[in-house]
């Protein structure tokens, strides 16, 4: 039996007149760009999240980089993150200008250790940083609550990275509304996912959300009249219509990820060596992606392929030892954490196409091995 990561075609063809329509529709309406596909899809991705405005733009990477711009970082600024990542996140900083700056993540959440940001804010270096960019992910939120504490007494602004965790939720709120704006990837395979490339911001902000439709569009507040120089972030038509139909799913799709992570902690916990994902009482865990972590990987990965079932390493080399990055002069040591789970973390299919005898044909394989 052949188990995939993520199943786009199966997906597909259940919801395929209506995909077909939509796309159809864009098509005959000639509004290849932005226009009411994407509108109507803003409107309903603000509304899935409680938040007052959506921005929809080209790509994750886009959202990032224009919600940093928007509140106004750019040289000589700071913005901390951490260094377990997709690249994208740290890319974003550099893109404006600002300096990245790394923090650990937590041994259980895997997402930024508040503790560690208080350490950094406190030091001199910490008097530098405008914002900070804590990461949703695999679909966890991180601890806002304890964020927010420290952002407050210390005056930094947030930006959410949550290009994995559409709909989460901490403390019974959605992701998108504990700092300035949130942003999301909209890659075909993430949870809401386009065809092809898309992204977007969602914001309380009202001043920051008409900066951001401004700043996507060159700039503009009203044809060829520019307010300030921006950039082409905008989002395809085809993209928003597809958006606009696969976020009526949204809900029922990610019930069907947290029943199979369910499935999996109950048949997994309790064997030793394999550490399954931790999901405090205060989270909504939206499982993007369902990450084990052992210390046999290398054998574990090797023995699913022969079984056919698809693995990912979700991110095999820590952002400070990319080449990219080793300007930033950090040092094998500096985010013990993350340097382990690059090394430990495996992610296991966990998609709502999947079927009764997939999952349990996952689950036997991963108990056979141990
Ligand atoms: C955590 C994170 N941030 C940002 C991005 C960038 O999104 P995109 O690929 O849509 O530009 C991704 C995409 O995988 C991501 O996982």
């Amino acid at each position: 039996m052949n188990v995939p990561l993520a199943d786009l075609k199966a997906q597909y063809l259940s919801i395929k007149p209506e995909i077909d329509a939509a796309i159809q529709n864009v098509i005959e309406n000639t509004q290849f760009i932005l226009g009411k596909a994407v509108s109507d899809f803003e409107q309903e991705f603000a509304k899935a999240h409680q938040t007052k405005h959506c921005i929809a733009v080209g790509s994750g990477t886009d959202a990032l980089h224009a919600a940093l711009w928007a509140i106004g970082i750019g040289k000589g600024d700071a913005v901390v993150t951490t260094p377990f990542t997709f690249i994208a996140t740290v890319e974003a900083i550099s893109l404006t200008g600002a300096q990245p700056l790394f923090v650990d993540i937590e041994p259980k959440t895997y997402t930024m250790d508040p503790n560690k940001l208080e350490d950094l804010l406190k030091t001199p270096q910490g008097k530098s940083v405008k914002a900070i960019l804590p990461i949703h992910l695999y679909g966890q939120p991180v601890a806002m609550d304890l964020i927010q504490q420290i952002t407050q007494k210390y005056g930094v602004k947030i930006i959410e990275d949550a290009a994995q965790s559409h709909i989460a939720k901490y403390d019974g709120k959605y992701v998108g509304n504990f700092g300035e704006a949130a942003c999301f990837s909209f890659y075909p395979g993430k949870n809401l996912g386009a065809y092809g490339e898309a992204g977007g911001i969602i914001t309380n902000n009202d001043e920051l959300a008409v900066k951001l439709r401004r700043l996507r569009d060159h700039g503009q507040s009203e044809k060829y009249k520019h307010q300030f120089w921006g950039h082409n972030y905008r989002m395809d038509g085809i993209q928003g219509a597809v958006l606009g139909v696969k976020l009526r799913y949204l809900n029922l799709w990610t019930s069907k990820r947290r029943e199979i992570a369910a499935k999996y902690k109950q048949q997994f916990d309790g064997i030793s060596d394999l550490v399954v994902p931790f999901e405090s009482p205060k989270a909504f865990h939206v499982y993007h992606q369902f990450v084990l972590r052992t210390k046999k990987r290398a054998a574990f990965q090797q023995y699913l392929t022969e079984k056919g079932i698809a693995t990912a390493l979700h991110y095999p080399i820590p952002i400070h030892f990319q080449e990219a990055y080793l300007h930033l002069d950090y040092k094998p040591g500096d985010f013990p954490v993350s340097e382990a789970c690059a090394e430990e973390c495996i992610s296991i299919p966990v998609h709502p196409e999947m079927t009764d005898e997939q999952i349990e044909y996952v689950i036997s394989n991963v108990r056979s091995f141990y």
